[in-house]
Order: structure tokens, then C-alpha cells, then sequence
């Protein structure tokens, strides 16, 4: 039985294989439509959600299974103090396969431990968000033709950003990847993902203002500041509007750069830069149900 914690779980070559099965499931969405018959899947989410939850319940069903679950952790026995070990095992007597998010981190890595079902980390606190970075990856294979050989900027939250510290991770594997990290020094990207490059020898850079790397970037991975995990109001509200991408700072942009977002977006990206083709970030929601629809088949051995 095989769960997925990080996106380090699946070698590239592995990778490669569910990236393909995703494009041939957006392409022939028929074939696959009853490949899940029979099957259910639990979503435990313990943490607000819209896309990760939504997409796997959309995924599922697309697949002809069913979806039982909660939605928040007050809805759940959590809030009767019920551990999360406790809920799995009771769950993989309902459920063949669980999505589980949690504002613990390695709360899902403690579920999969005493789970008798793959268990797939829907992300944990601010440690890793590895359905989002399958999302990621299949959106920039997708749509650049390639994983590899261009500079991404990534930009806001590097700190609490899970999605940011799970992509980073996913990439160090492919070649000739630089990295632009963009962020107010209070949110810069953690000591330990830059000694980490460091020692790989993987070229990176430490900028505050957007507007000075703007032309060197292929790909521009915008995020959130994550209000949620900050621990006093006034640093959020002082840092929540640093980086606001529009229209003119797309102008300096190259013509082929694209612009990502996890979402959900708040004002780091006005709404005038949605109208110009090189914003994918609600194609890129849209990945997220075929990659997790793949993911989904790959974890219950039912690849047709
Ligand atoms: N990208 C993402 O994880 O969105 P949700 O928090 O809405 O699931």
C-alpha cells in the first residue's frame, strides 16, 4: 500500500508516467469514467479548503466512485478530542482511499502510519502541500512542454507558503532550474531551503522588489500571505498588500512568462492581469482535478 506524503514520494520517472495518464485523462475523459465504480473515497479536511477539497470529490466522482467526509474539524469527532490515528483506523473500514488536510504538520504522516487505505496529505500546516505541487508540475509540463531548463520567481509568503517549500523540493530534481525567490524579508524563504540549494549548488536569488527580476523570469509562482498563520494581526495586515501584480508590472514581463497561483488569491494579483494569456493560475485549478484523478487511480493499482 502506497501513501503520498511529499511529492518526493514518486521518482520522476514516476512522475512522468501519472503526468501522462493525467493528459490522456483530460483528452479522453470517457475511459476512465468508470474505473473507480464501487470505490469510495474519504476527504478529511480539518482545515478550510475549496480547490483541494472540491477537486477530490470532483476527481472521484469522475472517476464513477463515491465521496463521504467532513469539511471542518468542529463537524468531526476532533472536536470531541478524538485522536487523528483513532479516526483513520475507523475510517479504512469506510473508505478504500482517504484525502486527509491538517493544520498539524506530519498530522496525515501519523494517519498513514495506523492506516489500513492510502492515505494522501491534502497539506499539513505550513510543511508540504504535495497534491498542489502535482497541480504545479502538470500545469507547467502541460503548458511550457517541459519540466526543466528556466527560472521561476516565486513571490509573497516563501515563509508559511507551504505550496512554495513542496514545489521547490519537486524541482531541485529537474535540470537547469534558477530560482528567484521574491518576498519581504519577514517572510523570506526558510534557512533551511536555501543551505539546502546551497550545498546542491543550484543557483538562486534573493530579491525584494518584483519589478527588478520581472524580465528574467519564465515562470512567475505568485502566492498568498498565509493570514492564517501568522501570529499577531499587525505583521499581517503590514505585509498582506506588499506584492500586488498588475497590468503594468506584467509589461515588463517576457511575452511567453506564466503566471501561477495556488489560489486563493486575495490582492496579490488584480483582477485586470486575469484577461491576459499568460495567467493560467484557473487552467491550473483545472489540472488539479485530472492530476488527482491520476493520483487517485495510481494509489488503487486501477490504471486501465
Ligand atoms: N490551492 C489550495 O490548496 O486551495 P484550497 O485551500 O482552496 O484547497
Amino acid at each position: 500500500m502506497r501513501h503520498l506524503m511529499s511529492p518526493l514520494d514518486f521518482t520522476p520517472e514516476e512522475l512522468d508516467r501519472l503526468f501522462d495518464l493525467a493528459n490522456d485523462i483530460e483528452s479522453h475523459p470517457g475511459k476512465y469514467a468508470h474505473t473507480c465504480d464501487g470505490r469510495i473515497l474519504a476527504t478529511c479536511f480539518y482545515e478550510p479548503s475549496t480547490r483541494t477539497r472540491l477537486s477530490f470529490e470532483s476527481a472521484m466522482t469522475r472517476l464513477g466512485g463515491r465521496v463521504i467526509g467532513f469539511a471542518d474539524a468542529a463537524s468531526s469527532s476532533a472536536s470531541k478530542g478524538e485522536s487523528v490515528s483513532d479516526t483513520i483506523r475507523v475510517i479504512s473500514g469506510y473508505a478504500d482511499i482517504c484525502a486527509m488536510r491538517h493544520p498539524k504538520e506530519g498530522a496525515p504522516m501519523v494517519a498513514a502510519e495506523k492506516s489500513g487505505i492510502p492515505v494522501i496529505n491534502a497539506g499539513d500546516g505550513g510543511h508540504q502541500h504535495p497534491t498542489q505541487t502535482l497541480t504545479d508540475l502538470l500545469t507547467i509540463r502541460s503548458l511550457k512542454g517541459r519540466l526543466g531548463d528556466f527560472t521561476i520567481g516565486l513571490c509573497g509568503d516563501l515563509k508559511f507558503g507551504r505550496t512554495v517549500h513542496s514545489l521547490i523540493n519537486a524541482l531541485i530534481r529537474y535540470d537547469n532550474i534558477r530560482f528567484v525567490f521574491i518576498s519581504p524579508e519577514e517572510l523570506r524563504v526558510p534557512d533551511y531551503i536555501t543551505d539546502m540549494l546551497k550545498e546542491k549548488g543550484i543557483p538562486f536569488q534573493e530579491v525584494i522588489r518584483l519589478e527588478n527580476v520581472m524580465s528574467q523570469l519564465d515562470l512567475l509562482y505568485m502566492t498568498r500571505v498565509q493570514k492564517e498563520r501568522f501570529f499577531n494581526e499587525e505583521d499581517y495586515v503590514r505585509l498582506k498588500d506588499f506584492y500586488i501584480l498588475n497590468a503594468g508590472k506584467m509589461l515588463l514581463a517576457k511575452k511567453d512568462m506564466l503566471v501561477l497561483h495556488p489560489l486563493p488569491r486575495v490582492n496579490e494579483i488584480s483582477v485586470e492581469v486575469d484577461s491576459d494569456p499568460r495567467a493560467v493560475y484557473f487552467k491550473q485549478a483545472k489540472y488539479g482535478v485530472y492530476v488527482r484523478m491520476a493520483l487517485i487511480l495510481t494509489l488503487l493499482e486501477l490504471i486501465p
